[in-house]
C-alpha cells in the first residue's frame, strides 16, 4: 500500500496533451466491438486496471483481440461462454454493462470484482434484468458480487428508472438490443450518453428524446467501431483544480471530451469565478477540443441540479471549495455514497483532516472555504479520493496514503503532476 508526499507549488503555466483517455468510452468500445461484425479499431484506449480488465474478459468471452501498442483491433464471432471468472476488478461501470451485455448471450457467466466493488449495489441492474427474464444473482438476493448469469430471452420493456446512472440505462440498453420489441428506457436526469452516441453511431437502431430512450432490437449485426478515445474530463478536471487554486496559474487540456453531459464540473469551476474556456477541434461520435483554465479568486456556489454530470468531479470540487470564499453546499448527491468509497464520508473526513470547516447531510455536504492545512489522508481505496487530496498539497503539502488505487483509471498522473510540483512516493 503505497503512500506520497506532495509539496506546494508555485505558479505555472502547462499545456497537456497526456490525460489519461476516457474511461467510461474506453470501456465501452471493447465491449460494443462484440456487438459488430467486421473489425473495430480502437486507438488511445484507456491502458488503466479497470479498462484492461474489460478488455480482457471481451479476450475471455472469445473475441480476437490484436494490439500493436497503438491500436486495439477487436473482432468477435459472438460472445462464448469462458471457462474463467470474469474479474471487473474495481469498475462498477465494467460489471453492471456486462450484466446487460450478458444477459442475453448463450451460456453461463460469472463475474467479479475487488473487495470495493463486491461491496456496490448491484440490483440496480439486476432488478430491471430480471423483470425482463434474464436470469441473473448474487449475494444478497442478486445485490452484491459475484454474480451469475445464465443467458435467457428477454422480454420487450419500458423502464423508468428512479435514478440518473449512466451505467443502468447502458445495460438496460445492451439487454434491450436483444429484447423482443421496441424497448424504451426512461430517466429522471439525463445521465452521460456515451452509449446511445457510440451504438447509434454503429447503427443500432436508437433514439433519444429528452429523458426517453427508445430502442429496437438488433436486426443483425452492428458496423464495427473506428474510434480515437478521447482524453477524459474527470481526469483532466484534476488538473483544472491545480491552475484553479494555485495563483498566476494557467493550464491548456488538450482533446477532452466535450460532452456536456461530461463538463459540467467546469462550468461548476467558472461559476466559481475560474476563468475557463473551450476550443472545439473535432466531432467524432461526440465533441472534442481543448478546455484552458486561469486561476482567478473564487467563491463558494451551490451544487444541485444534473449532479449525474459532475457526480465524479465532486471529490476534486470540493478542493477547490476549500479554497473559496463563502460557504459551497452539494445536495441531491446521495449517489456518492455507492461510489468506489462513500465519497461524503470520504471527502468530509479528508477536508476535517486538512482544517476545513465542513458539515455532512445525507445527500451531500457543506464546505466553509478556508486555508488548507498539510494532513495526512487516507484514499480509502479510492483514486478520486486520492487524486483530489494530492492536488490539495499543491495549496499546502499533503501525505496520501493508499495510492496504489489511481492506477484504476490515471496511471500516468504523477508524470504529468511532477512538471507542477515536488512529488515522494513513499
Ligand atoms: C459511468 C457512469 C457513472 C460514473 C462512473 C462511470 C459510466 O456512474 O459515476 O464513474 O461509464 O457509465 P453511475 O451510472 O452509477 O452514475
Amino acid at each position: 500500500m503505497s503512500r506520497v508526499e506532495i509539496f506546494p507549488c508555485s505558479e505555472f503555466s502547462l499545456k497537456i496533451s497526456e490525460i489519461a483517455p476516457d474511461k467510461s468510452i474506453s470501456h465501452r468500445s471493447a465491449m460494443f466491438s462484440m456487438l459488430a461484425c467486421g473489425t473495430s479499431e480502437i486507438t488511445n484506449f484507456l491502458r488503466a486496471e479497470d479498462t484492461l480488465n474489460t478488455l480482457e474478459i471481451v479476450k475471455n468471452l472469445g473475441a480476437k483481440v490484436e494490439d500493436d501498442g497503438v491500436t486495439i483491433k477487436i473482432s468477435s464471432d459472438g460472445i462464448q461462454e469462458s471457462s474463467e471468472i470474469l474479474d471487473c476488478g474495481n469498475s462498477g461501470t465494467g460489471m453492471r454493462l456486462f450484466c446487460g451485455l450478458l444477459s442475453s448471450a448463450k451460456g453461463h457467466f460469472v463475474l467479479t470484482g475487488d473487495t470495493y466493488l463486491r461491496r456496490r449495489p448491484m440490483k440496480r441492474v439486476t432488478a430491471p434484468l430480471r423483470d425482463i427474464g434474464a436470469k441473473l444473482d448474487g449475494r444478497n438476493d442478486g445485490d452484491l458480487a459475484p454474480l451469475s448469469i445464465r443467458g435467457a430471452s428477454l422480454k420487450a420493456f419500458h423502464y423508468e428508472s428512479k435514478i440518473a446512472s449512466a451505467q443502468v440505462k447502458s445495460a438496460m440498453i445492451l439487454a434491450a438490443l436483444r429484447a423482443d420489441g421496441i424497448c424504451t428506457y426512461t430517466e429522471p436526469e439525463l445521465s452521460r450518453d456515451h452509449t446511445e452516441r457510440m451504438l447509434g453511431g454503429m447503427g443500432a437502431d436508437i433514439k433519444v428524446e429528452g429523458l426517453k430512450t427508445t430502442i429496437a432490437p438488433m436486426n443483425g449485426l452492428l458496423s464495427p467501431l473506428k474510434i480515437r478515445v478521447p482524453a477524459d474530463p474527470s481526469s483532466a478536471f484534476f488538473f483544472a483544480v491545480a491552475a484553479a487554486i494555485t495563483p498566476h496559474a494557467e493550464i491548456i487540456l488538450e482533446g477532452v471530451t466535450l460532452n456536456v453531459t461530461r463538463i459540467e464540473a467546469f462550468k461548476a469551476l467558472e461559476r466559481m469565478g475560474a476563468d475557463i474556456s473551450y476550443e472545439i477541434t473535432d466531432n467524432k461520435y461526440e465533441p472534442i477540443g481543448n478546455i484552458r483554465v486561469k486561476h482567478a479568486p473564487l467563491h463558494a456556489i451551490t451544487v444541485e441540479e444534473n449532479i449525474s454530470w459532475l457526480i465524479d468531479e465532486l471529490p476534486a470540487l470540493s478542493i477547490a471549495f476549500a479554497c473559496a470564499e463563502g460557504v459551497s453546499v452539494v445536495k441531491n448527491a446521495e449517489e456518492l455514497r455507492v461510489k468506489e468509497s462513500d465519497r461524503i464520508s470520504t471527502v468530509v473526513n479528508g477536508l476535517v483532516a486538512c482544517g476545513i470547516e465542513v458539515e455532512e447531510m445525507h445527500d451531500g455536504y457543506s464546505v466553509k472555504g478556508g486555508v488548507l492545512q498539510s494532513a495526512l489522508v487516507d484514499s480509502h481505496g479510492d483514486h478520486r479520493i486520492a487524486m483530489s487530496f494530492i492536488i490539495a498539497g499543491l495549496r499546502c503539502g499533503m501525505q496520501v496514503t493508499d495510492i496504489d488505487c489511481i492506477n484504476t483509471s490515471f496511471p500516468n498522473f504523477f508524470e504529468l503532476l511532477s512538471k507542477i510540483t515536488k512529488i515522494e512516493v513513499k
